[in-house]
C-alpha cells in the first residue's frame, strides 16, 4: 500500500533567489520531498552564488532549472509545463529584488517568468536584512502581492540576521513553512487548534545500575503519530523514551513512573491522548545501587511490583470533551483483549495488533492493526507504514472530536 504522506501526489516548484537564506532552502526541498511532494527547483543566477544546483538535484531527485534560455529538447520547455501543472509555487527565500519584480510584473529571468506563467497557488517566504524588509518599497510590494495578487506571504521572523543586524528579516523557520504548506494543500481533516499528547517508546525499569526490565518497543509509532498530528496543524507534545529532535516539545522519560508524571502534567490541557507507548506492567520491587554480583546459586529471584496503569488512571480523569486512544499489543485473541481494554479503561478507541506476526510491529516501520471504537466501530488496517496508520488515527481523532462536539451542542 502506498504510504499516506500529506503532500503525496503534489507537484511543488521551489524558487530559490539570491539571499543568504538560500542554504535553508536545501532542507526545505528535502522536507517537501519527504512529505511526499514532487519537488522541482528553480534557481536565480544569483542564488547559484549561494547554493549549487547539484545539491538540489540530489535532494529532490529531479533536474534543477536555472537558465531562461537553456537548450530546449522539446518544443515546449519543461519548466513551463511544470509551471502549469504545479500545485504550488513557493519562493523561499524571496529576496527584496524578486519581490519587487513580481509586484511590478517584471519577468527577466526564469523564476519570475515561471511565477507569471503559473496558475498555481503562490507562496513567498521573504528573507532579507531588516532595513530592506522595512523599506517602504518592500512593504508596498508585499502589500500588492498579498492583497491584489493573493499570494500567501509567510512573514520573516525577528532576530539577528546573518549580517549581524537585529529586526524582522530572518526567513520563517522550516517548520512554519512546511506547516503553512500542509495546511494549504492537505485536503484531509486538519487538527489545528487541538493539543494532541502522544506517548511513545518502551519504558525501562532499572534493576541495578546496568540492567533493566524493558520491552521491544522502538518508539517509531509514537514519533509517526506525533509527526502526522503536527503536520495537520496540531499543537503536539510527545512523551517518549526515545530522544528525537522535532519542532514540537519532546519530553524524554525512562520509567513508567516518569511517563505517568509527564503525561499527567500535560493531560488537563490536551484535547486527545494517543498512548502508543509500551509501558512496563512491573518494576523491580527494590533497586540495587550496586551491580548485582553472580552468586554460587544457579537461581536468582527478582521481586517485582506493579507499575501504575497510566491509561486506566487517565481514563478515569478524562473529561467529556477529551479523547483517549490506547494501543494493545497482544500475542493471542487480539480482538477480545483489545475490546476488553477499550471498555475497562474508558477509552474512545483502541488500536490492537498481534505481536506474534513476524516482521511487523515492534521495531519495524510497518504494522497491521485493528482499530476498535467505543461506539462499536471496527476497522482492519492491513500491513502498512506506521506513518500511514498515524494518518488514519488523525482522521479518527477528527471524527471523534466532531462526535463529541455534536453531543455537547445537542445538550
Ligand atoms: C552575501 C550576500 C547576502 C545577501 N542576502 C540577501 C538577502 O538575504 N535578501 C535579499 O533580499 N538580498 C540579499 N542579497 C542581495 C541580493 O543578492 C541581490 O539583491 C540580488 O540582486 C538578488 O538577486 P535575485 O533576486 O535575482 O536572486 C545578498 C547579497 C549578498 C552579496
Amino acid at each position: 500500500m502506498k504510504e499516506l504522506k500529506p503532500l503525496n501526489g503534489k507537484t511543488i516548484i521551489l524558487g530559490v533567489s539570491g539571499g543568504i537564506a538560500a542554504y535553508k532552502a536545501c532542507d526545505l526541498a528535502s522536507g517537501l520531498r519527504q512529505m511526499g511532494a514532487s519537488v522541482h527547483v528553480v534557481l536565480t543566477s544569483n542564488a547559484k552564488e549561494f547554493v549549487s544546483p547539484l545539491t538540489f538535484q540530489t535532494l529532490t531527485r529531479n533536474p534543477v532549472h536555472c537558465e531562461q534560455f537553456e537548450a530546449l529538447g522539446e518544443w515546449r520547455p519543461e519548466h513551463i509545463e511544470l509551471a502549469q501543472k504545479a500545485d504550488l509555487l513557493l519562493v523561499a527565500p524571496a529576496t527584496a529584488n524578486v519581490i519587487a519584480k513580481l509586484a511590478t510584473g517584471i519577468c527577466d529571468d526564469l523564476l519570475t517568468t515561471i511565477v507569471m506563467a503559473s496558475r498555481a497557488k503562490i507562496m513567498l517566504a521573504p528573507a532579507m536584512n531588516p532595513n530592506m524588509f522595512e523599506h517602504p518599497a518592500t512593504q508596498h510590494n508585499l502589500n500588492i502581492l498579498e492583497n491584489r495578487y493573493r499570494y500567501e506571504i509567510i512573514p520573516p521572523d525577528f532576530g539577528e540576521v546573518a549580517c549581524g543586524d537585529f529586526g524582522q528579516g530572518k526567513m520563517a523557520s522550516l517548520d512554519v513553512i512546511l506547516t503553512s504548506i500542509t495546511s494549504m494543500m492537505f485536503t484531509g481533516p486538519m487538527l489545528s487548534g487541538r493539543h494532541i499528547l502522544v506517548t511513545g517508546g518502551g519504558t525501562r525499569e532499572a534493576i541495578d545500575p546496568v540492567r533493566f526490565i524493558g520491552n521491544r518497543s522502538s518508539g517509531k509509532m509514537g514519533i509517526a503519530m506525533a509527526d502526522a498530528a503536527y503536520a495537520r496543524g496540531a499543537d503536539v507534545t510527545l512523551v517518549s523514551t526515545v530522544g528525537v529532535e522535532r519542532p514540537y516539545p519532546v519530553i524524554l522519560v525512562e520509567t513508567a513512573q516518569d511517563m505517568q508524571e509527564a503525561v499527567e502534567g500535560e493531560f488537563d490541557s490536551c484535547d486527545a491522548l494517543v498512548m502508543t507507548a509500551a509501558v512496563s506492567d512491573f518494576r523491580p520491587l527494590a533497586f540495587s545501587a550496586h551491580k548485582i554480583k553472580k552468586t554460587e546459586s544457579e537461581d536468582i529471584v527478582l521481586e517485582l511490583t506493579k507499575n501504575p496503569d497510566i491509561l486506566d488512571l487517565l481514563g478515569r480523569m478524562k473529561q467529556n470533551d477529551q479523547v483517549i486512544i490506547g494501543f494493545a499489543a497482544e500475542s493471542e485473541s487480539v480482538m477480545v483483549h483489545a475490546a476488553e481494554k477499550l471498555a475497562r479503561k474508558n477509552l474512545d478507541a483502541i488500536v490492537g495488533n498481534d505481536i506474534t506476526v513476524p516482521d511487523i510491529g515492534f521495531g519495524s516501520d510497518d504494522n497491521a492493526v485493528v482499530i476498535l471504537t467505543a461506539d462499536g466501530g471496527k476497522e482492519n488496517l492491513p500491513r502498512m507504514p506506521k506513518r500511514a496508520i498515524a494518518e488514519h488515527l488523525c482522521d479518527l481523532l477528527d471524527e471523534l472530536f466532531q462526535a463529541k462536539n455534536a453531543v455537547a451542542v445537542s445538550k
